[in-house]
């Protein structure tokens, strides 16, 4: 079935559209899709900014009721999304990565970051607002991240562009196929999520607080913890605690 994606010419924030929308209206259905060509004030993890040139890329959000999931499982929803991207893009780019923890990179590059945004009530999530950005057409990136930044253009060498909106409706049918899995084996969701992280089982450096370390990552736990072999002993992190050195 195809999908009913909001278009708007420009916005803020999906995300912010998306919640300002829920706390002043009526409840809206899940998997209501909010689309925009340009984004000025793109909200991105750790109070990051998401820059995206206007008309070029993808940046949208999704609505869901993930009522099902405890607080404590609200990992399990950030790896569904994050697979679903992946999976969108493995058929098209095949050196498609999960960094943790959830970032989309093609050879050593992002070309997609998700930002949940999650309300809570009696310990379980009430709704979720999944916002995605994905660079698509863009070829210029300013000088700070132009050599940590790719697209789905460039990464493919393609001369002509991709479609955006179609990208949109591909993207959310596997979003649907895995939310759907995620309510019967998200086990399943987890395995796959860790089959395709980044870095995984390679020796590189990272930095904890002041100090770097080497090791290689194993696995991401259930509740979004980074499991990393350090000097023979298992080290357990959370995302502010460390970070990739490149
Ligand atoms: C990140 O990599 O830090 C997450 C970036 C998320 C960007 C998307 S674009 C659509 C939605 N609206 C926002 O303001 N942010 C997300």
């Amino acid at each position: 079935t195809a999908q009913n994606i909001l278009v708007l010419d420009k916005t803020d924030s999906t995300n912010t559209y998306l919640k300002n929308y829920l706390s002043k209206f009526k409840p809206l259905e899940e998997f209501t899709a909010i689309m925009t060509h340009e984004q000025t004030a793109g909200r991105g993890l750790r109070g990051n900014i998401w820059q995206s040139a206007a008309g070029e890329n993808l940046t949208f959000s999704l609505l869901l009721y993930p009522d099902f999931l405890p607080i404590h499982k609200q990992f399990l929803l950030s790896a569904c999304i994050s697979l679903s991207v992946y999976e969108l893009l493995l058929p098209i780019t095949a050196t498609v990565r999960i960094k943790w923890p959830n970032d989309i990179y093609v050879s050593e590059k992002k070309i997609a970051g998700i930002l949940i945004e999650n309300s809570l009530q009696h310990q379980q999530l009430k709704h979720s607002i999944v916002g995605i950005g994905m660079n698509i057409n863009q070829t210029h990136f300013v000088e700070s991240i132009q050599s940590k930044a790719t697209s789905l253009k460039l990464a493919t060498h393609a001369d002509e562009n991709y479609s955006v909106l179609n990208i949109c409706q591909a993207l959310i049918g596997i979003i649907r196929k895995n939310y759907n899995r995620l309510k019967n084996d998200a086990e399943g969701i987890l395995h796959d999520y860790n089959a395709f992280l980044f870095q995984k089982d390679q020796l590189c450096s990272y930095q904890v607080g002041n100090e770097i370390l080497e090791g290689k990552i194993i696995q991401v736990e259930e509740d979004g913890f980074l499991q990393v072999l350090v000097n023979n002993e298992i080290k357990k992190y959370d995302l502010k605690d460390i970070s990739y050195l490149k």
